[in-house]
């Protein structure tokens, strides 16, 4: 069976679906690796890496789909509605394509998908479970974003991170204020930290409070009604929005003290919810920073606008989009490692004849044979009919 590896076509997206690492326990398993010339250049791949793990080069877009049984993507249709649709041409029934497609954000590019008559396994959809661990591509790439964030944050911020005692006399460390403790939140805190700064964190799941705690900053306690905060595995529930409104309230001295505040507070399925309002932002110190990383969802800041840096009252709030494609070669290799082990696990599985007794194919499994199969987007797309 044939695995096609295609350059990303999303605009400044630099990650790669697998990496010529990745390629050894695949064609262990019987896979054969075809690859689009130049397709991890950007991520920091050449194209001799891939050739010399055992894969064939292919010089055009069209010879990948043509030759592959299974096409593997960062960024399938639904995440890339734009340029996406040129695969649609290329795709043929009875493909498999695995990739990130946000079905539940863009149920309509799985109907696409699925008048093609290919298997779509959407990669966001993995269950977090434990055996699902090392094929899960949320986490590995909140682990990037978070990481990511801190260096933006210091980057834009006219002051330094750590403590420092010179000659030239004490530099008091940055104060960092981590909104949402998560995966990305945890690396962000695990960042920060590493360069200095003095940092505080909140997070409306009771449990965070130990996990911030063991990374050593400090967990500010709001005295919210947090119990009710929790929903099915480990994710948050939505608050309303009164207690949204207490949050804010109680947050409002933290963020006006913080030198740096970072967000990455989200609800599946939901718009971020904003937790710092523009009020907030007038009583941070000029030079403040705030870098929201819940942007793409809606942002956690009233005044984020994705993909650009405002500077309102002398803070900078920055509204990144698409934070692991600016660490490509260590996002790829992690999501490749995500894609190898989930591709694996289909072959493991049985297929083309899915095994839909498995959860982690019947959670990703979108589209097959002519039809949308998933239950949550085939539910999404009856209430937008
Ligand atoms: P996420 O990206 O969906 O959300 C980020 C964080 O925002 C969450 O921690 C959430 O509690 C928090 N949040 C939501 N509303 C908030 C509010 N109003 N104020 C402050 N914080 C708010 O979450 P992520 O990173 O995907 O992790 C969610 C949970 O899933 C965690 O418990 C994590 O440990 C668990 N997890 C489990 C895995 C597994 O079992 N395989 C893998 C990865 C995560």
């Amino acid at each position: 069976m044939k695995v096609g590896v295609v350059q990303e076509t999303f605009p400044g997206e630099h990650r790669v679906a697998l990496v010529p690492t990745a390629l050894a326990q695949l064609t262990k398993a019987g896979l054969e690796i075809v690859v689009e010339q130049g397709a991890g250049t950007a991520a920091g791949y050449p194209d001799a890496a891939y050739r010399e793990r055992g894969a064939v080069l292919a010089v055009s877009r069209q010879e990948v789909f043509q030759d592959a049984d299974i096409v593997v993507q960062v960024r399938s249709l639904g995440a890339n509605l734009e340029n996406g649709v040129t695969d649609l041409g290329l795709l043929r029934r009875g493909q498999t394509l695995i990739g990130m497609s946000d079905p539940l954000g863009e149920p309509k590019a799985a109907q696409q998908l699925a008048a093609l008559g290919v298997a779509h396994f959407a990669l966001e959809l993995i269950p977090r479970i434990t055996r699902a661990q090392s094929m899960d591509v949320l986490s590995s790439m909140a682990t990037v974003a978070g990481y990511k964030a801190v260096l933006l944050a210091a980057d834009a911020l006219p002051k330094m991170f750590p403590m420092m005692m010179t000659a030239a006399g004490t530099i008091s460390p940055a104060k960092v204020f981590v909104v949402g403790a998560g995966v990305a939140g945890l690396q962000a805190i695990a960042s920060a930290k590493r360069l200095g700064a003095v940092v505080e964190a909140y997070d409306v799941r009771a449990a965070a409070k130990e996990q911030v705690e063991s990374l050593g900053a400090k967990f500010v306690e709001l005295p919210l009604e947090t119990a009710a905060a929790e929903g099915q595995g480990g994710y948050a529930k939505q608050l309303d929005e009164t207690a949204i409104a207490r949050q804010r309230e109680l947050m409002k001295k933290t963020v006006a003290a913080s030198d740096v505040v970072i967000t990455t507070a989200a609800v599946p399925g939901k718009r971020a919810p904003i937790l710092v309002t523009a009020e907030m932002v007038h009583a941070m110190a000029p030079g403040s920073v705030i870098v929201d990383v819940a942007a793409e969802r809606g942002g956690n800041c009233e005044l984020t606008r994705l993909g650009q840096n405002i500077v309102e009252n002398g803070v900078q709030i920055l509204g990144p989009r698409n934070l692991p494609a600016l660490v490509p070669y260590h996002a790829s290799q992690m999501f490749a490692k995500n894609v190898a082990t989930f591709l694996l696990h289909l072959v493991k599985t049985g297929m083309p004849a899915f095994n839909l007794e498995d959860e982690i194919i019947r959670d990703t499994l979108i589209t097959r044979d002519g039809q949308v199969v998933h239950a949550r987007v085939l539910e999404l797309l009856n209430k937008t009919a």
